[in-house]
């Protein structure tokens, strides 16, 4: 009997050197420790023996099974182990100083209708200016003619700064500074003012497929001698017909801004409907794309410009409404969502 068992010992541990997978490693352990594995048979055989001889040959067994479990775990230990650094001496080596392997980015929607609309006012004179997004009570709505506890401000509410300062509601906020930086040059040597100021806008707004509490616009103003409402509507026309490349259908109506004298509302015909009324458009068919006017009396006066003598024209074009008209975008939180699957589809060589 102890015989036995020392041969068994000899023979798996034999088996157990030789192996060198733990696939190999688990048909052994089936076939020393399994229902039907050697030592397990030991241990059934048992049954014919005396009472005596089951006591010593048990005990026997018993620690030769030990040893087969225990020797099993530590070589399946060792044969992991080994796996491990196999797998590891395959991997390609890494280098953590190579420039990352990304797919190309692409320009924002809004950076693309941003530039394109820039070009083309730059080539009818107009300057681009760039502006601070925290402005002054006073360039928002003061020298907009939108004086304190007027009701024009409450469509306007936005984020306040502790010092009084405010996150600018549009970009007519750089209107007073533009007059002011420009109006030497008309004065002296008749130069017309003719800038557009694009920028980032905020709004305390409840969000929804057209609204947003970020949002850009762009702002123009062309201010020089005998300047009309017909000079307004040419650049207007021709800047948007540049942009949609073709001749786009536009309507005006009345519309009230403290800060022009008359003021209108340019809508420009829904692009994603057509026409017929849909959820971008709030079912009218059109879109308000560009608010314009001409600059009141005393917003020149503020801007340090005698309105007897000059008049002007102002526009705040809604530059996210125009890049969701252009690309055809349903939803304008689609814009700030940072979702590189939406944007990505706009990718161009720019
Ligand atoms: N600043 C206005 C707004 O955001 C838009 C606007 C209206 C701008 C009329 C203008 C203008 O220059 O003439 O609501």
């Amino acid at each position: 009997m102890s015989n036995q068992i020392s041969t068994l010992r000899q023979e798996f541990t034999a088996r157990l050197d030789a192996v060198t997978s733990v696939t190999e490693l688990e048909e052994i352990r089936v076939e020393y420790l399994g229902k039907k594995g050697s030592v397990t048979g030991l241990l059934k055989s048992m049954k014919d023996l005396s009472a005596e001889e089951k006591k010593t040959f048990g005990q026997e067994v018993n620690v030769l099974k030990n040893e087969v479990t225990d020797a099993i775990a530590k070589k399946t230990e060792a044969l992991r182990q080994e796996e491990l650094e196999r797998e590891i001496q395959a991997m390609p080596e890494f280098d953590v100083s190579a420039p990352p392997v990304l797919d190309r980015g692409s320009f924002h929607p809004i950076t693309l209708v941003q530039r394109e609309c820039e070009e083309i006012f730059k080539s009818m004179g107009f300057v681009v200016e760039d502006y601070s997004e925290i402005v002054t009570d006073y360039e928002c709505f003061e020298a907009l003619n939108i004086p304190k506890h007027h009701p024009a401000r409450d469509m306007q509410d936005t984020y306040y700064l502790t010092n009084g300062q405010l996150l600018k509601s549009h970009t007519s906020a750089a209107q007073n500074a533009i007059y002011k930086k420009y109006s030497k040059a008309l004065f002296e040597e008749g130069k017309p003012i003719r800038a557009i100021f694009p920028g980032r806008c905020f709004r305390n707004e409840a969000t929804d497929a057209c609204h947003e509490n970020t949002f850009f616009q762009m702002e123009g103003v062309m201010v020089d001698k005998n300047i009309s409402i017909s000079n307004l509507i040419f650049f207007m026309k021709n800047m948007l017909s540049e942009v949609f490349k073709r001749d786009v259908k536009v309507r005006l109506r009345p519309g009230f801004f403290p800060f022009v004298e008359p003021g209108f509302e340019l809508d420009i015909s829904c692009a994603i409907c057509g026409g017929d009324g849909c959820p971008s458009c709030k079912n009218s068919g059109w879109l308000e794309l560009c608010p314009c006017g001409m600059i009141h009396p005393e917003v020149l006066k503020a801007g340090g410009i005698d309105p007897e003598e000059y008049t002007g024209f102002a526009f705040g074009l809604g530059l996210t409404r125009l890049a969701m008209m252009k690309y055809g975008i349903k939803d304008i939180r689609d814009l700030n969502s940072g979702s590189l699957k939406c944007m990505s589809q706009f990718t161009e060589d720019k």
